[in-house]
């Protein structure tokens, strides 16, 4: 087990944010919500309480019970943590006459105060709150401020308990990685040896535990995360883990033999399994994006039960779920609303009543890719964009035929490998082609054309959550629509997507 730092969400959008630079720091964290603080706090550190869209001062605000917390481990408040821990203690917390959103400045630091410990006169610090402290309990003391803010930090008497109204864990407090590491370190004392190596290290000793000589399943998709997921459990289980790529026929160009020669390359146990026509056979006549989901869904579902039933006495079942993935579950807003329904989150269903092991459960995506090449996996499969389960029956809009996927493929293909050989590929999140449900008109020759439009969409992002369209050159979309058209039959048109996400999304559908 490893030391925890345990971070209590009240629903700020910074929350993963704090979790991300606390490992950062080579220090284990994990993000519960408020109300469902872990019995077992035997590994616990020290204890971070998020902000809040909520004002303490609000009736239905969140109340933490902090009974085992308080006084027993070092705290520190964030923003909404802050204004609960004062004004639960008898301060005083009122909406600011000055909106406090945006940059300030601290201007006094107490420096005898381990948390302020280094931090520069003047350091930019992010402010984002409709409330502030305006009195302190009597044994809390001031010991940073801002201009306009007073109490912009504070400390109480006797006990290893902070609050601070700006976010240490954004890009725009310029020393915030410093503070955190402050609090980590220097007052809970963490020994910072929570590394991709000991991570590999300790998850590969407990999944074999775990395991003993029992089978597992798991479905590869080609993406990261499963990948890395597989090549963890190899390591622990050898032989007894059983993967299976399916061929959806929504796949990339040449992808499946390419992926599966890589896989078997890495030494995994992996069947291939074409299953195009029945995914396709099932598509026939759907148009309807969220229909379309559902059909490629549930026909994986049926193929990857399917196979996993020809496996004798498998007990359990491996998925490559990510943190994200299991915070949103337990998120205190509640699951935010279904845009698009991404069948790879929720799992499978009861009837394959097999046991699931999640060995990525608690890492962000980046933590991923950083595992994967401790492991010296290659960058063909970890740094490939990501690419949705549905594949390109997503990006073929309207109805997906055999014809449709076969021209998206050589659209694809040309885009990627142009993106590849002219070193933009590492430069953008991901990159896709969609073909659209139009045809419009062109001249060739002497000809009239009357042909489909394809459209190319690039994007910078970090998470998938928000992004923004990549600025390519010019000369390099110049250069591959010319291609794309020159050698793609049936394509006399090529656009460049050039929305962001909000308000449109990544995928089309
Ligand atoms: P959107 O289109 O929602 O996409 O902005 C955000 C990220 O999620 C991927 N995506 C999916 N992944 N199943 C998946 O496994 C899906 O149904 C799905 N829909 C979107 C998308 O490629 C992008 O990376």
């Amino acid at each position: 087990m490893n030391e925890t730092i345990l971070i209590l969400d009240f629903g700020s959008q910074y929350t993963q944010l704090i979790a991300r630079r606390v490992r950062e720091l080579n220090v284990y964290c994990e993000i519960h919500p408020f109300n469902k603080i872990p019995e077992d706090l035997s590994q616990v550190k020290g204890v971070i309480l998020s902000g809040s869209p909520f004002s303490v001062r609000d009736e239905k605000s969140p109340i933490p019970d902090l009974t085992n917390i308080r006084k027993k481990f070092p705290l520190l408040g964030v923003c909404y943590g802050a204004q609960f821990l004062a004004q639960s203690n008898g301060g005083e917390v009122l909406p600011s006459k000055i909106r406090e959103y945006g940059r300030a400045n601290l201007g006094f630091i107490d420096y005898d105060s381990l948390l302020m410990k280094g931090m520069s006169h003047n350091s930019q610090v992010w402010m984002s709150h409709g409330d502030t402290i305006l009195n302190l309990p009597e044994d809390f003391n001031i010991i940073t401020s801002t201009e306009s803010v007073k109490v912009a930090g504070f400390k109480v008497d006797n006990e290893e308990t902070y609050g601070i109204q700006f976010h240490p864990e954004v890009y725009h407090t310029s020393e915030g990685s410093m503070l955190l590491n402050n609090f980590v370190v220097n007052i809970c004392r963490c020994s910072q040896n929570w590394t991709p190596d000991s991570f590999v290290e300790t998850t590969v000793a407990s999944l074999k535990e775990k395991l003993g000589n029992d089978k597992v399943v798991l479905g590869l998709s080609g993406g990261v995360d499963s990948s890395v997921a597989a090549i963890l459990l190899h390591k622990a289980i050898g032989k007894n883990l059983y993967c299976i790529f399916v061929d959806n026929g929504l796949l990339r160009k040449n992808e499946f033999e390419d992926v599966l020669h890589s896989y078997k390359d890495l030494g995994l146990n992996v069947k291939g399994v074409d299953a195009s026509d029945r995914f396709l056979n099932g598509l026939k006549g759907v148009e309807e994006p969220e229909a379309k989901r559902k059909v490629i869904g549930n026909t994986f579902i049926e193929v990857f039960d399917h196979e996993a039933h020809l496996i004798q006495d498998v007990k359990w079942l491996a998925q490559g779920t990510i943190y994200p993935d299991v915070i949103e579950s337990i998120s205190v807003k509640g699951p935010s609303a279904t845009i698009k329904s991404h069948h790879n989150v929720g799992g499978l269903p009861d009837f394959m009543k097999l046991k699931v092991v999640e060995p990525l459960n608690t890492l962000f995506k980046d933590e991923v890719r950083l595992i994967g090449r401790t492991m010296e996996m290659p960058s063909f499969i970890l740094d490939r964009h990501p690419f949705p389960g549905p594949g390109l029956g997503i990006r073929i809009l309207g109805e997906v035929t055999r014809e449709r996927v076969k021209i998206l493929q050589e659209v694809d293909h040309i885009f990627i490998q142009g993106l590849r050989d002219d070193n933009l590929y590492n430069e953008v999140w991901q990159s896709l082609a969609v073909l659209l449900p139009v045809n419009s008109v062109g001249v060739m020759g002497d000809e009239r054309t009357y042909e489909n439009v394809v459209a190319l969409r690039a994007v910078g992002s970090t998470d998938g959550m928000t992004a923004d369209w990549s600025h390519l050159p010019y000369e390099f979309l110049a250069k591959v629509s010319n291609r794309i058209i020159n050698q793609v039959k049936g394509v006399n048109r090529v656009v460049y997507d050039i929305s962001s996400k909000p308000p449109s999304t990544i995928e089309w559908e």
